[in-house]
């Protein structure tokens, strides 16, 4: 698929603005704090409703505007579609989908979009939280209506450690206040079993193309494995040492929905006395890991700057495998690179480069244009402060690294 116009208005530093674009590669240059970002961060929030920058909505609408409008021509497989998202800075968005109201959540999947920024660096070296998004927002962009699946779990999750926190570590818990917390149990384990298992079937399927990903653009010996640790399992195996009585229990079905959520109210019950006392729900999606490895050491605390850069690449270029092979064939997502050249040295720039063909279309932004390798000098547009403009076609060597 590839995006044929974009209209922004209010958004982020862009009062006004459309563009144009080709299939392939579309270069966005321009000095720091201009707004290349911005404008590939349109894009991307089209597609997902989340920003590899902020969480809030706020911060996307232009200062001092009540709203911001990004609309999109996609054309994908032959077919045109036109996606409209307005954000209203402390409202719910309004989307159009060929001009026609629409729920927000009808556009996500729509537009498909792989990003690899800068940041992703913190999916290598930051807290779980991070690696925890990157698995969510590919399950979503696979499954969009697990999206309210991930949105209930959140807020549930919400209410669940406000209800512990409320007893104050008090052990004396009324019987009405537990009959709740047993109701709030039934939730959490529903919603949290969903994502657990859409997580699970993600990462079987992710981590041969991550490994792959790995190999080709790293030079190391050593592989690269992702998997996930599981809060669930590290519940069951204490309470499996606790009781001596236990056999060997059978290898729980981790796809298994019912199951799992009959896992997570029995471990929810084993752990509350844990949970009264620290007011935290203590088991659940939202304390899973997933754990990266190069050889045999994990990747967070022992991977060099290199090889971090490497497997936050090949985390992007799995992602990016994984979402075009469940598209139509000889249909790519969208590549969006925002300012990585920079970061890369000659011999991963290649690489990359070497597998941005593979995109219908990509977005690279650069602050230097001599960042970008050569063979992918495309359309260039200049961004000057909020105004895009198109430079002309670069002459054919232009761009080449010495
Ligand atoms: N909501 C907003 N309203 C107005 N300006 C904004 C808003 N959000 C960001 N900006 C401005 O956008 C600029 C950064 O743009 P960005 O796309 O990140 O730059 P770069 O070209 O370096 O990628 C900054 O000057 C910032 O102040
Ligand atoms: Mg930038």
């Amino acid at each position: 698929m590839y995006i044929s116009d974009l209209a922004l208005s209010d958004f982020r530093n862009y009062r006004e603005a459309v563009a144009r674009f080709t299939e392939g590669v579309i270069t966005i240059v321009g000095a720091n704090g201009q707004g290349k970002t911005n404008l590939v961060e349109a894009i991307a929030y089209l597609s997902t409703f989340s920003s590899h920058r902020v969480s809030a909505d706020a911060a996307l609408v232009r200062a001092g505007a009540a709203g911001a409008v990004v609309r999109a021509k996609v054309m994908s497989n032959g077919h045109p579609t036109v996606l409209e998202l307005e954000i209203i800075a402390g409202r719910a968005n309004r989307a159009r989908i060929n001009r026609a109201p629409a729920r927000t959540r009808d556009l996500l999947g729509v537009i498909r979009t792989v990003v690899f920024a800068p940041e992703d660096l913190a999916l290598v070296k930051g807290d779980p939280a991070e690696r925890r998004r990157y698995l969510d927002d590919l399950v979503v962009a696979r499954t969009p209506r697990l999206t309210v699946v991930r949105g209930e779990y959140e807020k549930i999750l919400r209410q669940r450690s406000a209800l512990l926190k409320s007893t104050g570590g008090g052990r004396r818990v009324p019987g009405a206040l537990m009959s709740t917390l047993d109701v709030w149990d039934g939730h959490l384990a529903a919603a949290g079993a969903q994502m657990m298992a859409a997580r699970s079937a993600l990462v079987s399927e992710l981590a041969p193309l991550v490994a792959t990903a790995y190999r080709s653009v790293s030079d190391g010996a050593d592989e690269a494995t992702i998997e996930i640790r599981s809060s669930l399992e590290k519940a069951e195996q204490r309470a499996a040492e606790g009781d001596s009585e236990a056999g060997q229990p059978p290898t729980p079905d981790p796809l298994d929905i019912d199951a799992l959520t009959a896992r997570l109210v029995d471990a929810m019950h084993l752990l509350r006395p844990q949970e009264l006392d620290r007011g935290v729900c203590l088991v659940g999606p939202h304390r899973d890991d997933l754990v990266l490895r190069i050889g045999d050491l994990p990747a967070r605390g022992y991977a060099s700057h290199g090889e971090s850069w490497s497997l936050a690449l090949a985390l992007r270029i799995g992602a990016f495998e994984l979402l075009r092979e469940d598209g139509p064939a000889g249909e790519t997502p969208i590549l969006i690179l925002d300012d990585v050249f920079a970061e890369l040295d000659m011999k991963r720039r290649a690489r990359l480069a070497s597998m941005v063909g593979e995109a219908q279309q990509v977005f690279i932004t650069a602050a230097v244009p001599e960042d970008i390798p050569a063979e992918l000098t495309g359309r260039r547009f200049r961004v000057t402060d909020g105004v895009v403009e198109l430079e002309e076609e670069a002459p054919p060597g232009a761009g080449d690294n010495p």
